[in-house]
């Protein structure tokens, strides 16, 4: 398989330049530069190298550098931003700082005819960010890009094929970044797309069936589209050894644990163990009130339920994870040795005695395990379905969790989300939070002292930080009449509007 090799040197977008390469059907892995000798990428198979950006500047002592021999390998380089500049510093050019003529944002770059540029016109808009610049061009570099205030905008050695640019062609502001990116990889590194899903697919079922042959495989399935996925992927390699347990704690959405139980048990007919726990759960909330109590009694209780559950199945040689890769990225910055407990599953490995653990996603993005799920038959509505935190709606109840609060707030939900959906409003994640509030209301002659419900939506690329969702008023007042008619218990509604930060998507 074609390999791109992303050296990160401290950048902010290592995870999106890897995404990008692989929307071109290549695959790319990220290692921080320390986490990777040149004899290792020399041994690699790296059809290319790309070097991301990063805050520093090349001449601090404590800057990340790399060993020059990387540019003497033969292998096709791309720098990026501070990547940029460190080729030209370790190929003997001169960087300066481009003091108050630095360029951030949007600008207009002049680029001359080379084969990184094929395609693009001699004008176009890209995304700068830079405060340093290359002054001064090392042998054997030509420029070119300029733009008004860079005159290294980026610069090449066709000889080597080793290339700088200064601008961000991963980000969707530079218009035809997309191009620069496919031109390194396809006319530059020879690449010819050989990463495709249904290769990834078949590869791993056959990995894995050759690894486990005649071993038990357990997996904790929440419903969730990760280890959906790694469930029904390990259900192909080894059939009848896989076992799921599927713990209902009570805190699922309205219908969530009967669609799960009809997926996987009826459809792909696989050994489901649906744990009906609501009792032990709801006995151990009760009384609770403190957010992160709650919280820690969900996770410790979750771990407790599972414990007994394999217990009762016997010896299980194995544990299977939906780990995916911005996952083991972010917990180890590319380190293979660190292994982050699925959030929903905190701690089993620790506490569980298993011969391994599996995880089939592991070098997966996240659109990509979604591709995986439907090319494996899951239905759309669980694959494309919005994040769902472990701790259920547990973390949607203010105050202390009941049965009657519980199922209040999942009819509650049920109708926004169905309003929403029905409405065709784009938004990221929307639930309904069952306030700690009750106030006085009217129904007919009568005075209610009901349940105040907040609705919640935001919209977000990656749950960092999300805006609030311009919900058309026709729907949020459909949404409102409709749970006040139908739940008798709630008698107002308000919506949320507030962004992340300061406040978070959960309530608790
Ligand atoms: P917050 O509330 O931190 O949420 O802004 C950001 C995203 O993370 C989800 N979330 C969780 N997911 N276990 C999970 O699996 C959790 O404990 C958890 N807490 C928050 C939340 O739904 C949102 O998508």
């Amino acid at each position: 398989m074609e390999k791109i090799l992303v050296l990160d040197f401290g950048g902010q977008y290592d995870l999106l330049i890897a995404r990008r390469v692989r929307e071109h059907g290549v695959y790319a892995e990220i290692f921080p530069y320390n986490r990777i000798t040149v004899e290792e990428i020399r041994e690699g198979g790296y059809r290319g190298i790309i070097f991301t950006g990063g805050p520093n500047s090349v001449y601090d002592e404590s800057s990340p550098h790399y060993d020059r021999k990387i540019l003497e390998l033969g292998i096709p380089v791309l720098g990026i931003c501070y990547g940029h500049q460190l080729i030209a510093w370790m190929a003997g050019g001169e960087i300066k700082s481009a003091g108050n003529i630095s360029e951030y944002g949007k600008t207009e770059v002049t680029a001359k005819s080379c084969e990184l540029f094929c395609g693009i016109p001699e004008k176009s808009i890209c995304w700068m960010s830079h405060t340093d610049y290359v002054s001064g061009l090392p042998d054997g570099f030509e420029v070119t890009a300029v733009t008004e205030n860079c005159p290294c905008a980026a610069m090449a050695d066709r000889k080597r094929r080793i290339y700088g640019v200064q601008f961000h062609p991963e980000v969707t502001h530079t218009e035809y970044g997309g191009t620069v990116l496919s031109n390194f990889l396809f006319r530059v590194c020879g690449c010819t797309g050989d990463w495709k899903m249904d290769d990834f697919i078949e590869k791993t079922v056959e990995k894995y069936r050759r690894e486990l042959q005649g071993k038990k495989v357990l997996c904790a399935l929440s419903g969730g589209v990760d280890s959906s996925v790694a469930a029904v992927l390990m259900h192909r390699a080894v059939g009848e050894n896989l076992t799921c347990v599927f713990v209902d704690h009570g805190l699922l959405r309205k219908h969530e644990g009967a669609q799960v139980v009809r997926v996987f048990r009826d459809r792909f007919s696989m050994k489901l163990v649906r744990v009906n726990a609501e009792d032990r759960f709801l006995g151990k909330l009760a009384g609770v009130t403190d957010p992160e109590k709650k919280r820690k009694i969900i996770g410790e209780e979750f771990i407790r339920v599972f414990e007994d559950e394999s217990r009762e199945l016997g010896k299980m040689d194995y544990l299977v994870q939906g780990t995916i890769y911005p996952d083991v990225i972010e917990s180890g910055k590319g380190d293979a040795s660190t292994i982050k407990s699925h959030h929903n599953v905190g701690g089993l490995p620790s506490v569980m005695d298993f011969e391994g653990i599996v995880e089939p996603l592991r070098d997966l993005f996240k659109d990509e395990v979604r591709q995986v799920g439907l090319k494996l038959g899951i239905p759309e509505y669980l694959v494309r379905r919005q994040p769902f935190p472990g701790p259920g709606l547990g973390v949607r109840i203010i105050g202390e969790i009941t049965k009657e609060k519980a199922d209040t707030l999942r009819e509650a939900d049920a109708i926004f989300r169905e309003e929403l959906e029905k409405a065709g409003v784009a938004s990221s994640q929307y639930f309904a939070v069952l306030t700690d509030t009750r106030s006085v209301g009217v129904m007919g002659d009568a005075r209610t002292y009901g349940y105040t419900v907040a609705l919640r939506a935001v919209t977000t690329d990656d749950f960092m930080t999300a805006d609030w969702t311009r919900i058309p008023y026709e729907v949020l007042e459909r949404a409102s009449g409709r749970i006040t008619n139908e739940v008798r218990t709630i008698n107002r509604v308000v919506y949320d509007i507030t962004s992340k930060p300061p406040a978070t998507v959960e309530w608790e």
